[in-house]
């Protein structure tokens, strides 16, 4: 679904992604692993075309995005969860969810399913997004990023500051959605119990580079606990 190769990433003269490659394929879900400030969110950004690379390609289904704008790459069917999640706070839910759909015609309909997936927002729908707890917000926030119905889904970090029942409710959605098939997801995550739990594939990045990669079912018996520890 995701192909990346060789993408290298500059802020002014400093050096931030190198020579970074990887895939992520339909029906799984590719961890990105890394302490804080090795590029992680930078490499999340650039899929978007929320920051320019410098050099290297992103396909996208066999074809090339990387030139293209972030609206463009929302409309091909890639998916963003911004880290700090970035909802519109003076918006309600259903305004909110309906950003998602901005770039869609004006008459689609806010999906159900979402409903189901977060029964929360259903009862909040009405709720100014700002009025809503962290854990809720990161839900509309993923919500908001599927309503347009991705092919690909990029979550920067979703377990940050959020409460434990929640960041199991969004593990399960995020495994159901990997299950379904029809998607790929990729994942940036701090919280190794959470990563490990999901990672069908898994990537270490430490000063902008990828130091480790394999199969999420490995994770433990590679060491990447050790790896990106604090
Ligand atoms: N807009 C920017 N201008 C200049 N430097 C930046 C900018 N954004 C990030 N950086 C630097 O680029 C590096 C990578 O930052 P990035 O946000 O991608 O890291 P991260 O792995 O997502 O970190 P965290 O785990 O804290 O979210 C850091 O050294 C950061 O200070
Ligand atoms: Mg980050």
């Amino acid at each position: 679904m995701l192909t990346v190769k060789n993408i290298h990433q500059y802020y002014g003269g400093s050096h931030i992604l190198r020579d970074v490659s990887f895939e992520a394929t339909l029906g799984k879900v590719t961890v990105l692993l890394g302490r804080n400030g090795v590029g992680k969110t930078t490499l999340l950004k650039s899929l978007m075309g929320l920051v320019p690379i410098k050099s290297g390609s992103i396909e996208l289904e066999g074809k090339p995005i990387h030139k293209s704008t972030p609206y463009e790459r929302a409309r091909a069917g890639i998916g963003f969860v911004p880290q700090g999640r970035e909802i519109f706070a003076r918006l309600t839910v259903e305004e909110n969810l309906r950003m998602g759909l901005a770039y869609k015609s004006g008459s689609t309909p806010i999906p159900a399913e979402l409903f189901e997936l977060f029964p929360v927002l259903k009862q909040m729908i009405n709720r100014r997004g700002g009025d809503l707890s962290g854990g809720q917000q990161q839900q509309l926030a993923i919500a908001r990023a599927l309503a347009p119905k991705p092919k690909l889904l990029i979550l920067d970090e979703p377990t940050e500051g959020i409460q434990p029942s929640i960041i199991k409710d969004i593990g399960r959605v995020i495994r159901m959605l990997a299950d379904r098939g029809d998607m790929a997801i990729v994942l940036c995550e701090q919280y190794y119990d959470f990563a490990q739990e999901l990672a069908d594939d898994y990537l270490v990045m430490e000063r902008g580079e990828v130091i480790a990669r394999g199969l999420g079912k490995d994770m433990e018996a590679q060491g990447v606990r050790q790896l990106v520890a604090i």
